[in-house]
């Protein structure tokens, strides 16, 4: 190899790591949808990009937004424009470059009756909000679906998520696709209010949320973290970007890919105490979400560090708790794996599931790595989103639901019968 060759091999090397999302691995994707920029058209006072989140079993954080000064108080009870509880909050915003948030409004409430709705009222504002708490008993329902983004594609998904009937969203990574254009931020909170003001979207960060520039930003997921704020304390997390949470029987991990999980990290100490203190008998079910894929068929971001060593670090951990199932995104496609463990099938092992194929503006990842693994048994670069039943303590049923045209088509469907309880896995 010649000299000026070595030299823009290193050259590559070099930018491809600055690069790293996509310059490694290039794949060509169908035409995506175009954007769709939602606007406020109400008075800056009123509350807009409402989005409520569960903390524990049985409180709620609501989160909305206004540009003016408003106080964080929100009025609720079971009936329309109840006001038999008043709570109030606490306000935050943040400056990315020349940008400037609203005020940001969180408060939490409770305790809450299971499986109720709840009528609420935010700030000065008469407009009459609803929510339903999740029920205390099985069966609950899932929507799950990554890589959102916010184009017709996305409300394509959104509008069959919300004829699913779900009893709560799980998200995992890649949201507004803002991409440093925090406009994005606020369109994306108003696309989304209609469902995520009404039922609680759980969410972990992809790396559309890390939104760092060198020298002129260098925090990471300063949006992310003023807007969507997570209940991670409660599950004795030290940040946002790692956290869990019980509901009903299943209990929820969420990941973060994109955070230090090395076997020295606060996240995997965090992993490891989390899973000890599951209690199986209360909670059946280990649900994790993870943005970067552990397992991934796809040509896409393969053999990326995130999916690569975050893997090598914690599979051991999920393995041995028995986790049932591994939600994963980042890929836009679809693909189920079956139960596995270090590469290969493995009866005590999760089902890994990819679901980043939201619709987000970069459109599908169409190439796979031929022939098909074993390991993989249903694979289609559609965008869709899917639901977990989980109907009791053994038994879940699980879809897939692709955007064909539309309409919303049952395309992959697989009962999941419970880990834990499965005698040839105990540990
Ligand atoms: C809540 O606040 C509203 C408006 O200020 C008031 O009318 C209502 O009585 C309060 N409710 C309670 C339980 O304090
Ligand atoms: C969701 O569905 C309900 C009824 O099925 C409908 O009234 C409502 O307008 C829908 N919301 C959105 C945002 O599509
Ligand atoms: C932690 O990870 C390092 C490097 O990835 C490895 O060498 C070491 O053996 C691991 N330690 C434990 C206790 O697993
Ligand atoms: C759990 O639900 C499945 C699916 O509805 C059903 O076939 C099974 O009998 C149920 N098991 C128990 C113990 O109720
Ligand atoms: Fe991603």
């Amino acid at each position: 190899m010649g000299v000026p060759s070595l030299i823009s091999l290193v050259f590559l090397f070099l930018i491809s790591g600055f690069f790293e999302f996509d310059v490694v691995y290039s794949y060509t994707r169908p035409p995506p949808r175009k954007t769709i920029f939602t606007p406020h058209s109400e008075d800056d006072s009123s509350p807009q990009q409402v989005h409520i989140s569960q903390v524990r079993r049985d409180h709620m954080m609501i989160t909305w937004i206004t540009e003016s000064s408003t106080s964080p108080t929100i009025q609720y009870g079971i009936t329309p424009s109840a006001n038999n509880f008043n709570h109030t909050g606490v306000t935050d915003s943040y400056h990315y470059l020349i940008y400037k948030s609203g005020e940001i409004h969180s408060v939490i409430i409770g305790p809450l009756q299971p499986n109720t709705i709840y009528y609420y009222r935010l700030g000065d504002s008469s407009k009459d909000y609803s929510f339903k708490t999740t029920p205390s008993q099985f069966p609950i329902k899932f929507a799950v679906a990554g890589d959102l983004g916010q184009t017709e594609w996305t409300k394509s998904t959104l509008d069959h998520i919300n004829m699913s009937n779900y009893d709560m969203l799980l998200l995992p990574g890649d949201l507004a696709y803002a991409d440093s254009l925090q406009n994005l931020w606020d369109s994306f909170g108003r696309l989304v209010e209609p469902l995520a003001s009404q039922r609680p979207w759980m969410v972990t960060q992809g790396n559309h949320e890390v939104e760092k520039i060198p020298v002129l930003h260098s925090e990471p997921f300063t949006a992310y973290n003023a807007r969507w704020k997570m209940p991670y304390e409660q599950s004795g997390s030290d940040s946002n970007l790692y956290y869990s949470f019980d509901v009903v029987g299943v209990h929820v991990i969420m990941l973060g890919s994109y955070t230090d999980f090395d076997n020295e990290s606060n996240q995997y100490k965090w992993l490891q105490k989390d899973l000890e203190n599951v209690i199986r008998e209360n909670t059946p079910w280990v649900v994790v979400l993870v943005h970067a894929p552990w397992y991934n068929s796809n040509n896409a971001h393969q053999g990326e560090s995130e999916s690569v060593d975050m893997k090598a670090s914690m599979e051991d951990l999920l393995y041995q708790a028995r986790a049932d199932v591994v939600f994963e995104g980042h890929v836009h496609a679809y693909e189920r794996f079956t139960r596995v463990y270090k590469d290969k099938g493995d009866k005590c092992g999760p089902v890994y599931i990819n679901i980043g194929d939201g619709g987000n503006r970069e459109g599908l990842a169409t190439k796979y790595i031929d022939p098909q693994p074993e390991i993989s048994l249903f694979r289609e670069a559609n965008f869709g989103h899917g639901t977990l039943e989980v109907f009791n303590a053994t038994h879940a049923l699980w879809n897939w639901q692709k955007n064909d045209n539309d309409e919303a088509v049952f395309s992959d469907s697989i009962w999941l019968t419970n880990l834990f309880l499965n005698p040839a896995c105990k540990v």
